[in-house]
């Protein structure tokens, strides 16, 4: 079993997997990565191949701190300024994309100019980072298009033993991928919405934050494709199902203990994410609640809307992903092909 607590041996066996081409599975105040060395061009192509990722979508390169950046990116002066306002989200939940330096391997960022950067703020990435000496290139640690983990035993539901080393740091505070902000452009360019919110951003920053077109169409970036963060059971908003022919294995994903008249519908299960509907608390639970949901043979996760403040913005984003390709055919809901 690959899966260890992060005592300083095991940190330095990380670090050393590391700087000799291998993965290793590590926690972060987001999500688990999945992490290799991001000057290593094959150690990035055995990450592609293990987590079945599209060679176009970029990866994120890990640092430990604020200071290490230029070594990354390029920065002009605005840039500068840009990140020394948003110092207090570094280390943190918050991923900025910049020019690239010429000495990163162009593979990690699918040979795009741009590269996305971030200094997670947990102990354990810390002391890997810092173990190592290197920048970590890490996607979330699942297989593509799944669901993101929180836990260690999620990343090892994933990779079994095709992972040498999985640290555990416990389950995630944060719970939902890191908030990915462009500030290479005019304006400030709002990636993929996470905990780190839009409201702030513009507070630190003083200028406005463009939201980007999260269009499958014209996805701004290329991680923002619809078909991103779906378990493999059908996911619906509970406003676009008839409730008066709910499928018999049906459950209810709820942000806040429903109302009575919900109640009174015929939910195989009901699955509560806060007991006070506190956002910050269903953005820590909602990955693990649907994977545990996805385990249990149903035919339909029926969810809730939020408004599109605050963190509600990024709750709503994931779950329009994992509701994105859910049909209803003939009187069943199903998937449609999940593409690559
Ligand atoms: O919280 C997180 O960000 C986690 C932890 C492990 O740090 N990582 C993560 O990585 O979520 P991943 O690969 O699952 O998502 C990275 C996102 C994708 O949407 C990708 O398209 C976007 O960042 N991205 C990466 N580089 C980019 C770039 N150069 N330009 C635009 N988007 C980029
Ligand atoms: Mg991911």
């Amino acid at each position: 079993m690959p899966i260890s607590l992060p005592t300083p041996e095991l940190i330095a066996r990380g670090a050393s997997l590391l700087q000799a081409g291998q993965l290793v599975g590590f926690p972060t105040e987001t999500v688990y990565g999945l992490g290799a060395n991001a000057l290593d061009p094959q150690a990035i192509a055995l990450l592609y191949r293990t987590k079945g990722r599209p060679l176009h979508n970029p990866l994120i390169v890990h640092i430990p701190s604020l200071e290490e950046v230029a070594s990354i990116a390029l920065l002009s002066a605005r840039e500068e300024s840009r990140l020394e306002l948003l110092e207090p989200f570094i280390p943190g939940p918050l991923t900025v994309v910049l020019k690239r330096r010429e000495q990163v391997p162009p593979a990690v960022s699918a040979g795009k100019e741009t590269i996305a950067v971030r200094a997670p703020s947990h102990h354990v990435a810390q002391q890997l980072l810092r173990a190592a000496a290197l920048p970590i290139a890490a996607p979330s640690a699942n297989r593509s298009s799944y669901v993101s983990p929180t836990t260690a035993q999620h990343v090892y539901d994933e990779f079994g033993n095709e992972i040498p080393l999985i640290l555990d740091g416990g389950p995630c505070q944060v719970g939902i991928e890191s908030t990915v902000l462009a500030i290479h452009e005019e304006e400030p360019l709002l990636l993929r919405p996470g905990i780190v919110t839009i409201e702030q951003l513009e507070s630190k920053l003083g200028e406005p934050v463009r939201r980007a077109s999260f269009s499958p169409q014209t996805p701004s970036s290329p991680g923002q494709l619809l078909h991103h963060y779906a378990p493999h059971t059908p996911v619906a908003f509970l406003d676009t199902i008839d409730t008066s022919t709910l499928p018999p294995r049906t459950a209810l994903l709820a942000f806040a203990p429903p109302p009575p008249e919900l109640l009174t519908l015929p939910f195989r299960e009901i699955c509560t994410l806060s007991a006070h509907g506190d956002f910050e608390h269903v953005a820590r639970c909602l990955f693990g609640a649907l994977r545990e949901l996805d385990k249990k043979q149903l035919d339909l996760i029926v969810v809730e809307r939020c408004n599109e403040a605050g963190v509600g913005l990024a709750i709503m984003d994931r779950l329009v992903r994992a509701s994105a390709t859910t049909v209803r055919q003939d009187g069943r809901y199903t998937r449609t092909t999940k593409r690559a």
